[in-house]
């Protein structure tokens, strides 16, 4: 079962089948979505037992009566022709007419992408409309799918004819970009710029007061001389910062260095990346900030085109890391550092 603000997304059963007729027989429904309207209720129960038992599809029901009045669907590998891949399926779903236009189909289909990305680690989430239903279209807009292509022809075998089909689709890193951009979170994670130079010189210093304990007094004057003109060379060229703001101040960020090596099967074009400078302020700990950071600084690394990513983590960061796919580098070699004494 999963759950909504004003929704709860739960197992068909055959004690649904008047409501399914009630909302199934009206031809402004199926027929648009590619099904017939249902002509009797053991249509209906057929329907229940026969196509809606699938492992990922759910009657939505309103939280104040718990009655079928929609449904929505994955359909996973075998059940779709969009893909023949077991890490994506294809999203279906309809709702009763006198629930339209309030949002209803929006809550639930962000309910059913977070469940597909990530309880059942889906990487894609494909969703498709027939020409002319600008309803439908509204609803994948409103949720963030990105257009992909159309299909002239399409085969509606239910319905005996051919439609041109218009597809889009939701991955896992937009899904997880969409999050973090959320309104809901009111917290964005944003890239640095220039004018944030002086503040990234002091998060720096922070960050190695708090990882070395103390810094000499020296190291300190020398790091805060040095570091605007390293970050004028190098911020958003192969060194980028993400950060969040609260009330304009910088409260976390972290650094992702981009560093292009020559090619091997290990990084095989070459583009590897390091992530530094994890930190977010003491007052503002535990409030997911790291977590948002690191999903975003990932998609970003994918869409940098970055093969491998390292870095250094500390007792606090090792369950963040591992929880957004870090794993332990058991390496057969020696790790050595030579220093100019
Ligand atoms: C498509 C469908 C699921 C939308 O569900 P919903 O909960 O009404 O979605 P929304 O409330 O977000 O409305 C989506 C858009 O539909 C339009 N709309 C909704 N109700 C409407 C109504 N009564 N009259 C006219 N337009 C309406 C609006 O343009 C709205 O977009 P907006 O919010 O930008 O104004 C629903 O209309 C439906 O089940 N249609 C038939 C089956 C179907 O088409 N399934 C999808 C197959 S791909």
């Amino acid at each position: 079962m999963l759950e909504t603000e004003r929704l709860i997304l739960r197992r068909w059963n055959e004690n649904d089948a008047e409501d399914l007729y009630k909302y199934a027989s009206d031809p402004d429904v199926g027929p648009i979505a590619g099904w017939p309207a249902h002509r009797s209720i053991e249509e209906s129960r057929d329907v229940i037992k026969n196509v809606l038992g699938g492992k990922e599809a759910y009657a939505i029901c309103l939280k104040e009566d718990g009655k079928a009045i929609g449904t929505i669907e994955l359909k996973l590998n075998g059940h779709t022709d969009m893909t023949d891949r077991d890490d994506e399926c294809e999203m279906g779903y309809w709702l009763g007419k006198p629930f339209w236009g309030r949002g209803i189909m929006p809550e639930a289909v962000k309910e059913m992408l977070r469940h597909a990305l990530e309880d059942c680690s889906m990487q894609k989430v494909w969703i498709g409309y027939y020409e002319g239903n600008t309803k439908s279209k509204r609803v994948q807009e409103k949720c963030g799918f990105k257009y992909q292509w159309k299909s002239e022809n399409v085969d509606v075998p239910l319905m005996h004819e051919k439609r041109t089909g218009h597809v889009s689709l939701m991955t896992k890193e937009d899904w997880i970009w969409e999050k973090t951009q959320n309104l809901k979170f009111k917290t964005k994670v944003e890239k640095a710029g220039f004018e944030d130079i002086d503040t990234l010189v002091e998060l720096r210093l922070d960050y190695l007061v708090e990882d070395n304990g103390s810094i000499d007094k020296k190291d300190a004057e020398k790091i805060r001389e040095a570091l605007p003109g390293y970050y004028r060379k190098h911020l958003n060229k192969d060194l980028f910062a993400y950060v969040i703001r609260e009330e304009k101040t910088i409260v976390s960020c972290a650094f992702l260095l981009v560093i292009e090596k020559p090619m091997s099967p290990a990084f095989i074009n070459g583009k590897t990346g390091t992530i530094l400078n994890v930190y977010t302020k003491e007052s503002y700990h535990r409030k997911g900030y790291a977590r948002m950071i690191m999903d975003v600084l990932l998609a970003e690394a994918k869409d940098l085109g970055l093969v491998v990513m390292d870095l250094k983590s500390t007792e606090d960061g090792y369950s963040l890391y591992r929880s957004v796919g870090f794993q332990d580098d058991h390496s057969k070699y020696h790790l050595m550092k030579w220093k100019n004494q």
